[in-house]
């Protein structure tokens, strides 16, 4: 399947390329130097309109697609990892649970966040459940007419600087009987007990912290609960479809991240002269350069493939769990190869800080762990084209 672009999302990719050279590449250097979070280039894409891209109209987004999505994260991501993922959350993962999941309040304080800038914040991950994701201890205990949170996450994208927090926790009713997995909301600076922990000291991606947070007696009343179509009882199986637009997302910016390193180096290959004569005549760097295109077209059309799969007769849903782990597999592991191979059409340029080349390997590492490591995503991938459960535990018992 090859996906067309429509004329309209032609127009807002060349608006969306204009933006990232205009206000992203000069950024990126000092965003990943400072380590801070880029309020001021948040402020511009709110004024452009590409945060909450994908929030319905009624709830005063743009009702855009996941695709047109994608195109906005990649441009993004050419010029800037950190503002590639920013792009992701403020139109992907958690406001896309929320959209299509919460109550019409839900819904109205989650878009009103995320359209004046709140990159939202989903907390999943913790110290004992990782990839083991269902064996998260954060709980909910129903108390009357509130629920009480009580754990920890950690590797919380977003933490410190996001408002709003979609926390997942086992839910238990008054008698403690567990109901499931849940999705809670809450606001940071708002809602008591919720603490913002120590930021981790991360390789790349330098300018959006990674942070622990943790629930302490923190009360939220039932209103907050973002009940998934089936219950508490898939609620779990229910988020992680939502989560799967996220993974496009992620392999979007490993993809753009790629991509922006091969134009780099394309460029570099017909500048540079060693023996008298561009290194884009040598064979070996040919050779190089034509494999790394390949693999970018390659992983353009399981990217795009993937987020058009969310539109299934005009209806508007998220992205097959299938595609989504197949693109984001790929485009990890493609950028892992493609910013290095990159690197090396640099030389000694490419290593030193000043060239950026460096930043980009750096920020590209990451995208076969977050959102689902390649191991599991692979794991994922068998289980749906086997068409039975992999369970992984020694006992076999899945929650
Ligand atoms: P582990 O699960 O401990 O895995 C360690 C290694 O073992 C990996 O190589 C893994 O693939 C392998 N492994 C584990 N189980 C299996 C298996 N069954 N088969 C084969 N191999 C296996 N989490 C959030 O909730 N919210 C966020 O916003 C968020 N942002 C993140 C941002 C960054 C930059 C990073 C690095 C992580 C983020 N995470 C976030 C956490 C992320 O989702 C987890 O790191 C990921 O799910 C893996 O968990 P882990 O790191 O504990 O690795
Ligand atoms: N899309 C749709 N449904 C999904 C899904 C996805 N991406 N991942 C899991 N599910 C569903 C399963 O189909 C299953 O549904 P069922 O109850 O109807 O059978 C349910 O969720 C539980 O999945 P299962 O694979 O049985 O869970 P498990 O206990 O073996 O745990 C996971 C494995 C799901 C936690 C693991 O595969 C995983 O995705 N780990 C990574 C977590 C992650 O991405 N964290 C990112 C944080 S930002």
């Amino acid at each position: 399947m090859t996906v067309e672009l429509s004329a309209d999302q032609r127009t807002l990719q060349a608006r969306v390329r204009e933006f990232a050279q205009d206000h992203v590449r000069k950024r990126a250097p000092e965003t990943d130097q400072s380590e801070q979070y880029p309020w001021d280039t948040v402020e511009k894409m709110v004024e452009a309109g590409f945060f909450g891209m994908t929030v319905p109209t009624t709830y005063g987004g743009q009702g855009r697609s996941y695709l047109d999505a994608v195109l906005l994260i990649e441009e993004m991501a050419k010029e800037c990892g950190v503002t590639g993922r920013i792009a992701v959350e403020a139109n992907m993962g958690a406001i896309s649970a929320i959209m299509a999941y919460g109550s019409d309040e839900q819904k109205k304080l989650a878009a009103d966040l995320v359209l004046a800038g709140d990159k939202p914040a989903i907390c999943i991950t913790e110290p004992a459940a990782g990839s083991a994701a269902t064996e998260m201890t954060t709980r909910a205990d129903k108390r009357g007419n509130v629920y009480v949170l009580n754990g920890a996450k950690h590797w919380i994208t977003g933490a410190g600087v996001s408002r709003l927090h979609l926390i997942f926790a086992r839910v238990f009713d008054e008698a403690g009987e567990e109901q499931g997995i849940g999705g809670f909301i809450a606001l940071r600076d708002e809602t008591e007990g919720l603490r913002i922990g120590q930021r981790e000291p991360t390789m790349g991606l330098r300018g959006i912290p990674e942070a622990e947070v943790f629930f302490e007696d923190m009360m939220v009343p039932p209103a907050n609960l973002v009940l998934p179509p089936r219950g508490l009882k898939k609620g779990f199986a229910d988020l992680m479809t939502a989560y799967n637009s996220q993974r496009v997302g992620a392999g979007t910016v490993a993809f753009g991240l790629a991509l922006g390193a091969y134009e780099r180096a394309l460029a570099y290959a017909n500048e540079r002269e060693q023996f008298g004569r561009p290194i884009a005549e040598f064979q070996g760097l040919q050779w190089m350069l034509a494999d790394m295109s390949i693999q970018l077209e390659a992983s353009r059309g399981l990217i795009y493939r993937a987020a058009k799969s969310a539109d299934i007769d005009g209806a508007w849903g998220f992205p097959d769990a299938l595609l989504a782990a197949q693109a984001k597999v790929f485009a990890s592991e493609m950028a892992i190869r493609v910013t290095n191979d990159a690197l090396q059409v640099f030389g000694a340029k490419g290593y030193s800080r000043n060239t950026g080349i460096e930043r980009i390997v750096r920020d590209a590492r990451m995208f076969t762990i977050g959102g689902g490591t390649a191991q599991i995503l692979r794991t994922m991938i068998a289980s749906r084209i086997l068409n039975r459960k992999l369970p992984q535990r020694r006992d076999g018992y899945t929650h």
